[in-house]
């Protein structure tokens, strides 16, 4: 039902997990809304889908929205059902002065020198992954590649040794691309019976890993309780996986459709951080959920005290009104990334973007270093999702072995 507040003109049917075609395109599959004929004359839609929420569909709303979090809580992503009860995470589900303490934690333990220090072990490991798969011609990225460096970033991050790894793989995958076999409840669960040891451990005998570094932070003059160990870990894990993984399919998949890119970059390598920032800009598929915990005038409609907002960072980076020519990769745009939505805004922007980039950026820099020039393969689709990570689900890949 659609509430009494909601103008008829702004209700559409429109479903965030899966938008009409986002299985070919999640971008053209989201600008469709936009572009729709509720969306050119609004920034803010209903829909009736899941239970009925707002979606902020124009830039100015998007990031408006995203930045209002005296007015909109994150406590309990409530768009995805069972989601926010099971996993309470820190920081992501607090609000206010609470939040601001867990994550002044969390954000010293990521603070840059310390994620510089990472940065061997992360070309390391996708040197490796890039020795392997050279000789074979050909791979499916995104389960050969994407998922795998995300994982074993996190796993160095928290220090767990590498003959651990494996047990995390099919949990990664579950994280990455669910195959509807294990219940959020099930996935939080198995999270937590592999990372217990390793927080435990970490509590009583702090190393020198950047796990240990933030429990080592105080929170308002305390020290962390286990209960919000755990909590804090499985937002790491669950918060760094898919994304990293979603976005170097993205920039795969565009280096792939542009081989001129591919030649620019290899040619000079000196361009990629400025163009891990581009193309991070270009090919946002993060969603977020809000709560309004108090009426919130905006665009001519009033959001009401209790509803829920969705918002998309794909509608503020794609919409041409906040960049120009928005789905053009120019390398030398030269925008900060405090400007744009890819990794959120305002008080719960991502607090491992840093790490993120870094990931994107020894990403670019080891593959284009390993691999002869890559395209598409041609008798296999590319396959994407929508959900509140967007990602390609396959992307087959070749080059002359
Ligand atoms: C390209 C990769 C990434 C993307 C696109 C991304 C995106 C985001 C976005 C959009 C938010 C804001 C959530 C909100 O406003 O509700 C966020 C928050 C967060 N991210 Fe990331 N993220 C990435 C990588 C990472 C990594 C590597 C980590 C772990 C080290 C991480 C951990 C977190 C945490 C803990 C939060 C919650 C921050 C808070 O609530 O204060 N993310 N991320």
């Amino acid at each position: 039902m659609v509430p009494a507040h909601v103008p008829a003109g702004r209700v559409v049917d429109f479903d965030i997990f899966s938008p009409p075609g986002v299985e070919r395109d999640y971008f053209a599959a989201w600008q469709r809304l936009a572009e729709s004929e509720t969306g050119p004359n609004h920034g803010l839609v209903w829909t009736t889908a899941n239970g009925g929420h707002w979606i902020a569909t124009r830039g100015a709303v998007v990031r408006a929205l995203w930045t209002d979090a005296e007015r909109l809580s994150n406590a309990c992503l409530a768009v995805t059902p069972g989601l926010g009860e099971v996993m309470q995470f820190i920081p992501l589900q607090q609000d206010g002065a609470e939040h601001k303490a867990c994550r002044g934690a969390v954000m010293k333990g990521l603070a840059s020198r310390h994620v510089m220090a990472m940065e061997p072990q992360v070309t390391a490991a996708a040197r490796e992954l890039t020795a392997t798969l050279r000789p074979r011609g050909a791979c499916e990225f995104v389960a050969d590649f994407a998922e795998i460096l995300p994982l074993n970033v996190f796993l160095t991050m928290i220090a767990v040794p590498l003959e651990d790894r494996p047990r995390l793989r099919r949990l990664g995958a579950q994280l990455t691309r669910p195959d509807g076999t294990m219940t959020v409840e099930q996935l939080k669960q198995a999270a937590d019976d592999y990372l217990w040891p390793f927080i435990a451990q970490r509590l009583e005998q702090p190393g020198d890993d950047l796990f240990s570094r933030i429990l080592a932070e105080p929170i308002d003059g305390r020290a962390w309780t286990v209960d919000e160990a755990r909590r804090m870990c499985r937002n790491l894990l669950f918060g760094g996986l898919d994304t990293v993984a979603a976005m170097i399919g993205m920039v795969a998949l565009h280096l792939a459709r542009h081989p001129e890119d591919q030649e620019r970059l290899r040619a000079e390598p000196e361009l990629i951080p400025a163009a891990a920032d581009e193309l991070m800009r270009r090919y946002p598929t993060v969603g977020v959920s809000r709560n309004a915990v108090a009426d919130v005038a905006i665009d001519g409609v009033v959001i009401r005290a209790g509803d829920l907002v969705y918002l998309p960072s794909v509608l503020h980076n794609l919409d041409p009104a906040s960049f120009g020519q928005p789905e053009r990769v120019d390398f030398s745009r030269g925008l900060s990334p405090m400007r744009h939505s890819t990794l959120g805004a305002g008080a719960h922007r991502c607090v491992g973007a840093g790490l993120a980039r870094m990931e994107i950026i020894v990403f670019l820099r080891e593959w284009l270093a390993a691999m002869p020039r890559f395209a598409l393969a041609p008798d296999r689709p590319v396959t994407m999702k929508g959900g509140n990570v967007g990602a390609c689900t396959e992307l087959p890949l070749v080059w002359a072995a």
